[in-house]
């Protein structure tokens, strides 16, 4: 009796874990056939698969919601990476402004995902869609500030690209979450 107890809640379980990793799966399968040239499968699976909050997901529009999460925090590390990189005394002025610039942007982002947080959870799709559209901008523009210099290595170009992947797939899954 006891065994069978028992057995029945591991079936439940994996019941669950597997509702959800489907739905990982095959969200992340529309993400990449919608938008190929950004989203990789690959990386949007273990993405929310390295998420537990992901992982207890049950609709798509969970997903937006963890993924905007995972963005703001993303967005609020690379804000103290920057920090970090200004501390440098012989940063060249240059590179200290478009530091400081990138700076700006991130914490512009960190709200905007925020801001595009709430509208979702309201169903106001529109004003969540152009904050969303708003924050992805933000590695480009932070990215664009040390282009001005040839031969300059840019120092956030590993945190750019990842925000960018990042902030897409939650432009992505709103799409999908609104389509139903
Ligand atoms: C941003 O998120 C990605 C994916 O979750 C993670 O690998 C990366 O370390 C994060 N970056 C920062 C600066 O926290
Ligand atoms: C400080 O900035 C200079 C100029 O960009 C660089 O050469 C040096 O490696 C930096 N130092 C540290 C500790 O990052
Ligand atoms: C940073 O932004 C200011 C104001 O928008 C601009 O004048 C400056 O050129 C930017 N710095 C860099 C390094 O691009």
């Amino acid at each position: 009796m006891k065994n069978s107890h028992i057995s029945s809640l591991v079936f439940f379980y994996l019941l669950l874990v597997s509702v959800s990793s489907n739905l990982i799966q095959e969200s992340c399968n529309k993400a990449a056939k919608l938008d190929p040239q950004t989203i990789k499968l690959d990386f949007c699976v273990s993405n929310f698969e390295g998420n537990p909050k992901a992982k207890s997901a049950t609709t798509v529009s969970d997903l937006v919601e963890v993924s905007i999460e995972a963005a703001i925090t993303n967005a609020t590390s690379i804000g103290s990476i920057i920090s970090k990189l200004l501390e440098n005394k012989s940063l060249e002025s240059f590179e200290r402004d478009g530091l400081k610039n990138c700076s700006w942007l991130y914490s512009l982002a960190g709200t905007c995902l925020q801001g595009a947080g709430e509208a979702f959870k309201a169903k106001n799709y529109a004003t969540a869609g152009v904050d969303i559209v708003a924050s992805i901008e933000a590695p480009m523009n932070c990215e664009d500030q040390f282009k001005k210099k040839k031969g300059f290595v840019p120092p956030l170009t590993k945190e750019n690209n990842i925000f960018f992947l990042l902030t897409d797939i939650s432009r992505v899954f709103m799409t999908i979450a609104q389509k139903g």
